[in-house]
């Protein structure tokens, strides 16, 4: 990698503002190749399913140890096909953590099942397994959802718990399928996510570690013939070029132009990822005596989508942090069931989900941060508790 590639070589300001996300800086480093290679696109002219979309299917399957990729227009969709691939419908139970982005929810409530809101471990935020146990549970007993799916969430970019969940998953007769929308990038006990759980959605929005210039997303599963259902359901039911619809598909594919600014932004997403890890490791150092920082358990690695503390008066501490420049973000500042979309969804306790919607601040922990600006980012807070 040139130097004109790597992360944070491009010098800023001293003083200026401290973006949560500056995609700019990225842009500049990568100009060139992105340039070229949307020219490449423009060229051939195959933008629906061009040879850039096998490329980075056969390069994303490659670079999570999964079986199988598949590019998909956004990760909520990517969610919504998957379900739709495993046969979800009216009458399934589908257990989703209850502090999570809304799609998580929403793309169960678009294939006619129902979420059931399970609560978070305080320390990971992610789906916690002994909860998901009672919802299951008391789900069964109630007689009206049948249990189907679980969809843990890798929030903030830190894989779930996946062994516990998969056992609970397994003693219920249920099918993991991963929401690592935030976590593409991240692994844990040895493999990278994407090879977590029988089948994954991720998401390429701007912001996400890996992310595009609009929206997509992609499936990785083990199993071919989820990898065919798949491709089918994207592609409006039909197999490859057939005209026959052979099942209910919808225009779900990832774009050519899109998968050929993800091929150049996979080359440099390792140096990218170590750059996230250094600095939050470098916030963790300064900051865990101040603040509940993040806790990644051994084995595991986040992808860092976001880095999230927890403040009890964070809405204060935002303000304050504020007048020193320092970009935050609320993820989330609602629980899912607080949502008026999902009011009428049936309601457990979630006190952990509830209180961490309270307390959250995310803090800048893009790549192309300088380590001026991460010492100034940890200043700040230290100025601001
Ligand atoms: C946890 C989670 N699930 C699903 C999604 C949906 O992804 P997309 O915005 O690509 O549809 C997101 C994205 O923000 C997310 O963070």
């Amino acid at each position: 990698m040139s130097r004109a590639q790597s992360p944070a070589a491009v010098s800023v300001v001293a003083s200026g503002p401290v973006a949560l996300f500056d995609l700019q800086r990225q842009r500049r480093r990568l100009e060139a190749e992105i340039q070229a290679r949307i020219h490449t696109v423009l060229t051939h002219g195959q933008f629906v399913l061009g040879p850039e979309v096998d490329q980075l299917e056969k390069r994303l399957a490659a670079f999570a140890g999964a079986g199988f990729a598949i590019g998909v227009s956004s990760g909520r969709d990517a969610l919504m096909i998957a379900l739709m691939a495993l046969g979800v419908g009216p009458g399934d139970a589908v257990f989703v953590p209850a502090f999570t982005f809304a799609a998580t929810a929403g793309s169960v409530v678009s294939v006619g099942a129902t979420p059931v809101f399970v609560d978070v471990e305080a320390t990971s935020f992610n789906m916690d397994a002994a909860d998901l146990d009672r919802a299951i549970a008391e789900t069964a007993s109630a007689g009206t959802l049948r249990p189907r799916v679980v969809m843990p969430v890798d929030l903030y970019g830190l894989p779930a718990d996946y062994p516990a969940i998969a056992a609970v998953a397994a003693r219920h007769g249920l099918t993991v399928l991963a929401d690592t929308a935030q976590s593409f990038g991240g692994e844990a006990g040895g493999r990278r996510v994407g090879a977590l759980a029988p089948i994954s959605a991720t998401s390429f929005y701007p912001t996400k570690p890996l992310g595009c210039y609009g929206d997509g997303g992609a499936i990785l599963t083990e199993e071919a013939a989820l990898d065919e259902a798949v491709r089918r359901i994207r592609s409006h039911g039909r197999q490859g070029t057939g005209d026959a619809a052979l099942q209910l598909g919808v225009t779900g594919r990832l774009d050519t132009i899109q998968a050929a600014i993800l091929l150049v932004k996979l080359d440099v997403f390792d140096a990218e990822l170590r750059r996230r890890r250094d600095i939050a490791g470098r916030y963790t150092e300064a900051l865990r005596d101040l603040v509940v920082t993040p806790d990644i358990p051994p084995g595991a690695e986040s992808a860092w989508a976001l880095y999230t503390i927890r403040v009890a008066d964070r809405d204060a501490f935002r303000t304050r942090l504020d007048a020193h420049a320092i970009g935050t973000g609320l993820f989330y500042r609602l629980a899912l069931h607080q949502h008026p979309a999902f009011a009428a969804l049936p309601v457990r306790p979630l006190p952990v989900s509830e209180q961490a919607a309270n307390e959250v601040v995310s803090l800048p922990v893009h790549a192309d941060l300088t380590d001026e600006e991460v010492d100034r980012v940890i200043g700040a807070v230290k100025a601001s508790v």
